[in-house]
């Protein structure tokens, strides 16, 4: 059977290609998409299922739904990332491998954003690489399920 990783995608990353691209990277979330489902499909036969929104109730809605559906979840929470407990909470619900990653650095960004609220419940953290971080997170998750 193929298995199945969930990425979820927070506020204002349906923007990323045109948002803050020096910071973001100009590629759009549709080609982020496409990547990561080529990307675990050619090395891992996983199948990718990929979604974004704005807001926190979705994504906790989602994230609900990972222990019976999936068998990983990679997350970008966006800026709910130094936000929200109700996401950790959920975080914490979840006993499949999951990674948390951002585009960018976010250790070497503003104050504010050098905490993450999420990352306490996620196996591992990727961040900084760009695009990149969603396909090392994949390949993150293989790691975990081999
Ligand atoms: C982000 C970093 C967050 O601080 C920010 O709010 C985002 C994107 C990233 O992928 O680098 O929206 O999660």
């Amino acid at each position: 059977m193929r298995k199945k990783i969930l990425i979820i995608n927070g506020p204002n990353i349906n923007l990323i290609g045109s948002r803050e691209k020096n910071i973001y990277g100009k590629t759009s979330i549709e080609e982020i998409k496409t990547e990561c489902e080529v990307h675990g499909a050619n090395y891992y036969n996983f199948e990718i299922e990929f979604r974004q929104s704005n807001s926190e109730g979705d994504i906790i809605n989602w994230l609900q739904e990972v222990e019976k559906k999936f068998d990983g979840l990679i997350i970008n929470p966006a800026a709910y990332t130094h936000t929200s407990i109700a996401i950790l909470d959920s975080l914490k619900t979840i006993t499949k491998p999951k990674i948390e990653i951002h585009l960018s650095n976010i250790h070497s960004r503003e104050d504010y954003r050098k905490k993450s609220i999420t990352a306490e419940a996620a196996d591992g953290l990727i961040s900084g690489f760009g695009k990149n971080s969603y396909l090392l997170g994949i390949d993150a998750i293989n790691q975990i399920i081999k």
